[in-house]
């Protein structure tokens, strides 16, 4: 910094040449942070220029009002050029943001993944549709039941034959594992083997005439393969009123199965034996795949058996606490997963439990 004495025409000249020579520093620097440096090296404390002010109180008082007026408008002129520089920077910066964060409005959305029912539930609500049609209501009952509403209620005693029919899951006793001899709850705790019982909790709730689908998740112990199991789906369906005949049923299933297969579609009722229906029947299609000759789908007789029906047991009647005298009534039961192998041609029962989205996404017309 400038030595002492100092004149007034030495300032004069020192205070020009530090605009010119700020100026000319301030256009160099490239950021905000270079800008700041250099204020600080001209206008801070120790600054240049808060040097030559400081040196105005050495000169002839004669000479300050001019130098003073010349050191003032040095100063605004800096002030003025850095904080020019400073905008001209950010300016820059905006743009070069701008270039780099552009948004087109006019591209495309990106996709968003949405979800559809799984083809087990397209082909149940497809059913919930037809026997809405036919004024059915839908009814549902619990997945976890006991000995009596799975059973007995249904005309199958403790220790009768037709009771090898349903593999069932049994609830284990509390403590008996860890005894060493696992047996089944004493309360009957089972998880139900067929949606059967639910024609029981359906006469009671409901008062007749009846009529109602019971769609829902069933379990029964079995070896796990392409065609069986352990957790599968039903859709049961009961009438209960006055004078209701195997007419009623025969007349029903076919317009169901006309609905569902196409009104060609042939069928069949053949006898059948269920402990809950007297009399029982299976109802058959013409095989879906080979349309009669028989195949592999149809185990070569060209027919494929949709369902068991029957008209409801006395004893049933009863157990939901209606006068066999005063009612009669048929019901009929279904597997739901078959009937989804079928439409799609599935090949293994086991892909319909697997939580596989590749096999999953295959079916997306169920919204
Ligand atoms: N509950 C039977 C089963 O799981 C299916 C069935 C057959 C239901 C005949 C019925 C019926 O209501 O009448 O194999």
């Amino acid at each position: 910094m400038a030595t002492e004495p100092m004149n007034a025409s030495e300032l004069r000249g020192r205070l020009q040449a530090l605009r010119g020579e700020a100026t000319a520093r301030l256009a160099d620097a490239g950021d905000e942070a270079a800008v700041e440096a250099l204020r600080t090296a001209l206008l801070g404390r120790s600054g240049s220029l808060t040097a030559l002010l400081r040196a105005l109180g050495r000169i002839d008082p004669a000479d300050r009002p001019a130098i003073g007026a010349l050191a003032n408008e040095v100063r605004t002129a800096l002030d003025g050029a850095i904080a020019a520089r400073l905008e001209s920077l950010r300016a820059t910066d905006r743009s070069a943001r701008l270039e780099t964060e552009r948004l087109d409005m006019t591209a495309p959305g990106r996709p968003r993944r949405v979800g559809h029912l799984h083809p087990l539930m397209t082909v149940e609500r497809d059913l919930r549709e037809i026997f809405h049609a036919f004024g059915f209501e839908v009814f549902e009952g619990p997945e976890i039941e006991d000995d009596w509403w799975n059973f007995e209620a249904l005309n199958i005693p403790p220790d009768h034959p037709s009771r090898d029919l349903w593999d069932t899951l049994y609830v284990a006793e509390p403590g008996s594992r860890e005894a060493g001899a696992l047996r089944p709850a004493d309360d009957g705790t089972i998880l139900r083997t067929h949606t059967s019982p639910v024609q029981i909790r359906a006469m009671k709730a409901l008062s007749p005439p009846i009529r109602a689908i019971m769609p829902g998740r069933c379990f029964r112990y079995e070896a796990v393969d392409a065609s069986h199991n352990f957790e599968f789906f039903q859709v049961e369906g009961l009438v209960v009123d006055h004078d209701t005949s195997l007419a009623d049923l025969k007349g029903m299933l076919t317009e169901y199965a006309r609905a569902i297969y196409g009104p060609e579609t042939p069928t069949r009722f053949r006898p059948g034996y269920y402990p809950f229906t007297e009399p029982s029947v299976a109802f058959d299609v013409a095989c879906l795949v080979c349309g009669g000759p028989g195949c592999p789908a149809c185990g070569r007789t060209g027919w494929i058996t949709i369902l068991g029906a029957g008209m409801v047991h006395p004893v049933v009647l009863r157990s939901g606490g209606l006068d066999p005298d005063e009612y009669q009534g048929y019901a009929f039961g279904m597997g739901l997963d078959r009937m989804t192998l079928l439409r799609y041609g599935i090949p293994d029962l086991r892909l319909l439990m697997g939580a596989d989205l590749r096999f999953l996404e295959q079916f997306p017309e169920g919204r």
